[in-house]
């Protein structure tokens, strides 16, 4: 057997319920992707994975891979889909959902926000109205009340940084802003929701432990000679990766434009760090494009990618942002990695590449305590609708068929023996350097 990560380790799969659950017609992404030209293949979530009515079948093919783990997320707008009118029966199915995985043998991690919102609140502002600082901070109490026993890893926000970019400046999200001004107002109600939401968890269930799950990739120059494409990649790198994780640590938000705010606490509100890592970006710097930080991607030459062609894989970055997470001496859960890759030729050497460069980090004293494989199931990919497909089991959305990819084996025996294969060696891809 290769390396053995340490006991306790959590194997998990992760999804987000708006990508999964099917029919979450009081979300702001159901309207959304009803707009001509928002998805790109013109199609809808629909039933998506239907786990809003049969979450416990992927569930039973999770345990059959003996993870001891699950992330999933919580819809807002089914527990509140008018403002102030508490759903109690999307309450029950959730709290059903939550006592499945404990029933066979999982620990849930739940995040409280997955990119959508109530449509209430879009008609509001979405993340530009003041109100949905203390009205996110009710929703998340009202849940962790109700979920305390079940739960104990939250996350609130996942990659608010790339999420809000996506919504407010390239209007690639819902609500299809491109203002920088927005983006910078979306950015700093989300760390004092964050906050706000941290507080009041924590007075609800003194022992939770409270995160984000934060988009992290490695930033470097396309070429190492350009004064100006290593700036950018400095620029980029903490924009993307550290301003808002450094805002949480330390109560100071230090962003582009000369931004500057003390947001609500200077007490830390990290109890642990959660990392989505999937690939590198090699910047040059590209005076024609203001809207994307005037940068043009390039991906270097040779680079193995994906049915996602633009998106290198990238094993030694999960390293690299691993060693630098550390930074915040927190336990770090790695709660998204994975590839879109229909026909599985790069996925099983993608995991074990991957799990290798983990391994590597923990030798070196990097606390890290679980990983989240995305995903267990094809789903509804945002704005790439069901172009690509993340799944250790492929699914058919019209007939809810699914079928193994031969990689979901490989990540049951990893996840069975808490260890690497021995001597996997993987196609195509680079090995530890
Ligand atoms: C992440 C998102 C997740 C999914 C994967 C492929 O950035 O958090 O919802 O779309 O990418």
């Amino acid at each position: 057997m290769g390396f053995r990560f340490p006991d306790g380790f959590r194997w998990g799969t992760a999804t987000s319920a708006y990508q999964v659950e099917g029919n979450n017609i009081a979300s702001d992404w159901w309207l959304w992707e009803r707009q001509p030209g928002t998805i790109l293949d013109g199609s809808r979530s629909g039933l998506a994975c239907d786990w809003w009515r049969s979450a416990e079948r992927d569930f039973d093919r999770m345990v059959g891979l003996h993870q001891n783990a699950a992330r999933l997320s919580i819809e807002w707008s089914r527990l509140e889909p008018r403002e102030g009118q508490w759903d109690q029966a999307a309450e029950a199915r959730y709290l059903e959902m939550l006592r499945g995985l404990r029933e066979r043998g999982m620990e849930p991690l739940v995040t409280l926000n997955h990119f959508t919102l109530p449509q209430w609140v879009a008609d509001r502002g979405g993340w530009l109205w003041d109100g949905i600082v203390p009205a996110f901070a009710r929703y998340a109490a009202q849940m962790v009340r109700a979920a305390s026993t079940s739960v104990d890893l939250w996350t609130t926000l996942n990659e608010p940084v790339g999420h809000l970019f996506a919504a407010y400046v390239l209007g690639r999200f819902a609500p299809g802003r491109t203002s920088p001004l927005g983006f910078l107002r979306a950015l700093l109600h989300s760390v004092r929701a964050h906050e706000a939401a941290y507080h009041a968890i924590h007075d609800v269930q003194p022992t939770a432990r409270v995160s984000i799950a934060a988009y992290l990739r490695p930033f470097q120059p396309a070429n190492p000679d350009s004064w100006l494409d290593r700036l950018l990649a400095l620029r980029l790198d903490h924009l993307v990766n550290w301003m808002y994780l450094d805002a949480l640590v330390t109560g100071r938000l230090a962003g582009p434009f000369g931004l500057r705010a003390h947001v609500r606490t200077a007490v830390p509100t990290l109890d642990f760090l959660g990392v989505n890592y999937y690939t590198r970006s090699r910047v040059a710097f590209d005076i024609r494009r203001p809207r994307y930080l005037f940068t043009r991607p390039e991906l270097a030459p040779g680079a193995a990618v994906s049915d996602a062609t633009d998106s290198e894989i990238f094993p030694d970055g999960m390293l690299a942002v691993l060693r630098r997470a550390r930074r915040y001496g927190l336990p770090i859960y790695i709660t998204e990695n994975g590839l879109p890759d229909a026909d599985d030729d790069l996925r099983p050497g993608f995991i074990v590449e991957h799990l290798r460069r983990v391994a590597q980090a923990i030798d070196e004293g990097c606390p890290v305590r679980g990983y989240y494989h995305w995903s267990i199931v094809d789903n509804f990919e945002w704005a790439d609708g069901w172009t690509l497909r993340f799944g250790l089991h492929a699914l058919d959305p019209s007939t809810q068929i699914r079928v193994a990819r031969s990689s979901a084996a490989l990540y049951g025996e990893i996840c069975r023996d808490n260890a690497l294969p021995e001597g996997t060696v993987p196609s195509g891809l680079p090995e530890v350097s």
